[in-house]
């Protein structure tokens, strides 16, 4: 034990008071022996500390503080360095603002677009979320903050969250639920790790011998702390046999009186309540207490967070080249999202922003020759004709609209799944009135998951924004008018309809067990093997730029090639290697992302990228040796 000492002078009662909350935020100080209490908060798309009532659902307020992209917007970057930089932004504020221990980055994986936290999650895809995570921590823990990876693990549906039984096969599990953690784990090497609700196949995650004791600790090599989900402990007894160290929020003396009596009634051994007070004081004795760091810069914060919206936003149409448009162009804006942006998403992660940027103040410096603007709908789904008529007025006098449309906040919101995958039906009325009428039509789409995009036919080009944190409506407009050029990828399957995708025969789950019957056929692990044709793919983005690829080669450590800017401006290109198997004796995705790498290339510029393997390339869970191996045989490398 690195704390033996300090721990042989605490009380049974002492060491079981540290393991659980003394209220929302803190653990319990014990100044008989200095060890101080620590504050923990909030969460993955910037800080957010209450210092008044604290609740975790982000009802009460919060201190201001820089709103980023959320996760979900951040994996359309397909760049670490992104999500780096973003952890770096909120671990200066949690630095800034006295938090020792930051409960963020959220990296479950997406397996349905449904989900209510799909916005706070990276991607379908483990590999992608892993590694940007990665990022997130490294960036997060420089400032000197401890980061929480979470929600570990299989957490993806919030409907009866507190209880629900995610229930899979050891692969499913391992391949595409475990391996993103393992990612982030190895290489961000969070301090701590948040539980989920839910149980896995039968058991508590938070009381998971499998998934803290054999896999976490054991095969991953995690030395941090294991804290619950806010709420989620449902025995303390049971969770620090398994590997939990601190209980939150606060259940009064009665978890701590609990752990003491089975401590003496022989149902736990002291040895264990020691260990668990041990790895926690690492953190406890190592937590900063900062009044202010001198470098903070609150300008600054909100540069950097525009600076990554413009990394995220994904061209997903363009047709006969209408974007960029000229800055004189005489366009007609239209959508209440215009008016006021939506950048984040609802429930524990939300933040109070610094600074919002709202489109419509902008518009004289980027659209100085528009017609107008309307409001076209009502934020919530409501007929509104008056509104719709008066955009189609306003539609008819201009060269090109640009129509902001979006998902209302209550659709994307923590405790509650989506119950479809549309747009509101007055958002749809109006795309369909407006063609009549219009000559372009460039809509932008403001929100955290997939939808469906029937719509989109009726629309010249559609840039995505996601919820692109406080500063994405300046980003939006620079990349309208082509200051900025979108390099931005899908990191989830855009189907056509939601019927499309498997999971949506068994999601949510409804009783008392989620059954993943999908298995690994999540996003476009399903449609590449299925040859199912989504709206949009997973990994596709279109530029104003046009690339082009030469001189592949591969070897033991991985493949390279050429990327060429072949277009008529600068622009960012993310390569991405897949592998297929070929005969595979064992059945697996006909693609599997294995690597990528994000380049900006001037115009005719040439760049070499090396894309290396590593151990995640080749490897399928074996579940009859009960671990990783690799076929042999010939495999294809896709670039
Ligand atoms: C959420 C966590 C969050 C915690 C504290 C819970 O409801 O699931 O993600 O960190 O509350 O607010």
């Amino acid at each position: 034990m690195k704390h033996g000492d300090l721990v042989s002078k605490m009380t049974l009662e002492e060491k079981c008071a540290l393991l659980a909350g003394k209220d929302v935020w803190h653990t319990r100080e014990i100044p008989r022996l200095n060890i101080p209490a620590i504050t923990l908060s909030d969460g993955p798309s910037g800080l957010r500390k209450q210092a008044g009532e604290g609740d975790h659902l982000g009802l009460n307020a919060s201190t201001k503080a820089t709103c980023i992209p959320s996760a979900a917007t951040l994996a359309c970057s397909w760049d670490a360095t992104v999500s780096e930089a973003m952890g770096a932004v909120v671990g200066r504020d949690a630095v800034n603002q006295g938090v020792d221990v930051l409960l963020a980055p959220g990296l479950n994986t997406k397996r349905s677009s449904l989900c209510g936290r799909s916005f706070e999650y990276y991607s379908e895809d483990p590999y992608l979320s892993g590694k940007l995570a990665a990022g997130f921590i490294r960036g997060a823990q420089k400032q000197g903050v401890s980061a929480c990876a979470k929600h570990y693990a299989a957490n993806a549906q919030e409907l009866l969250r507190m209880h629900s039984d995610s229930v899979m096969d050891e692969r499913t599990l391992r391949e595409m639920y475990l391996t993103n953690f393992e990612i982030a784990i190895k290489e961000g090497k969070p301090g701590f790790v948040m539980t989920a609700y839910n149980r896995v196949n039968g058991v508590y995650a938070n009381e998971s011998r499998h998934l803290l004791g054999d896999i976490l600790r054991g095969e991953w090599g995690f030395d941090g702390a294991v804290v619950t989900d806010w709420g989620g402990s449902n025995s303390i007894v049971e969770g620090v046999r398994e590997g939990m160290n601190l209980e939150m929020p606060a259940a009064g003396d009665d978890s701590p009186c609990q752990l003491v009596k089975a401590v003496k009634d022989g149902t736990i051994d002291e040895k264990i309540v020691d260990e668990r007070v041990d790895q926690l004081l690492d953190f406890v004795l190592a937590a900063r207490k900062s009044s202010g760091e001198s470098s903070f810069d609150a300008a600054k914060q909100h540069q950097a967070a525009e600076a990554a919206a413009e990394k995220c936003l994904v061209l997903l149409k363009n047709d006969e080249h209408l974007l960029p448009l000229k800055k004189d162009a005489r366009v007609a804006v239209i959508g209440e999202f215009a008016a006021r942006s939506r950048y984040q998403g609802a429930g524990s992660s939300m933040v109070n922003a610094a600074q919002v940027d709202d489109t419509l103040p902008l518009l004289d410096e980027f659209f100085p020759a528009r017609v107008g603007f309307a409001q076209g709908f009502e934020r919530l789904d409501i007929a509104n004709d008056a509104l719709a008529d008066e955009a189609v007025q306003l539609a008819k006098t201009a060269d090109c609209a640009v129509v902001y449309l979006g998902l209302p906040e209550c659709f994307e919101t923590e405790g509650l799944d989506r119950t479809h995958m549309r747009l509101p039906e007055n958002q749809i009325a109006l795309m369909k009135k407006l063609r009549a009428v219009c000559k372009k039509m460039v809509v932008v789409l403001s929100c955290g998951s997939a939808v469906e995009t029937d719509w989109a036919q009726d629309c010249d080009a559609l840039l995505y924004a996601g919820l692109g944190g406080e500063a994405v409506a300046r980003s939006v407009l620079r990349a309208l008018v082509g200051e900025i050029t979108p390099g931005g990828k899908l990191a989830e399957t855009w189907y056509r309809h939601y019927a499309d995708a498997p999971v949506s025969h068994y999601y949510p789950g409804t009783e008392a067990t989620s059954e993943y019957r999908e298995g690994l056929y999540v996003g476009y692990r399903y449609t590449e093997s299925a040859d199912v044709t989504p709206a949009f793919a997973f990994g596709h983005g279109l530029s104003y730029t046009t690339f082009r690829y030469d001189n592949v080669q591969a070897d033991n450590a991985g493949v390279s090639f050429d990327v060429t800017n072949t277009g008529d401006c600068a622009g960012d290109e993310v390569a991405q290697l897949y592998i297929h198997k070929p005969n595979a004796e064992v059945f697996r995705p006909a693609k599997e992302l294995k690597g990528f790498q994000r380049v900006h290339l001037e115009k005719g510029e040439t760049k070499r990228v090396t894309i290396p393997f590593d151990g995640y390339t080749f490897r399928y869970f074996n579940v009859r040796t009960n671990r990783f191996e690799v076929e042999g045989g010939e495999y294809e490398l896709l670039i």
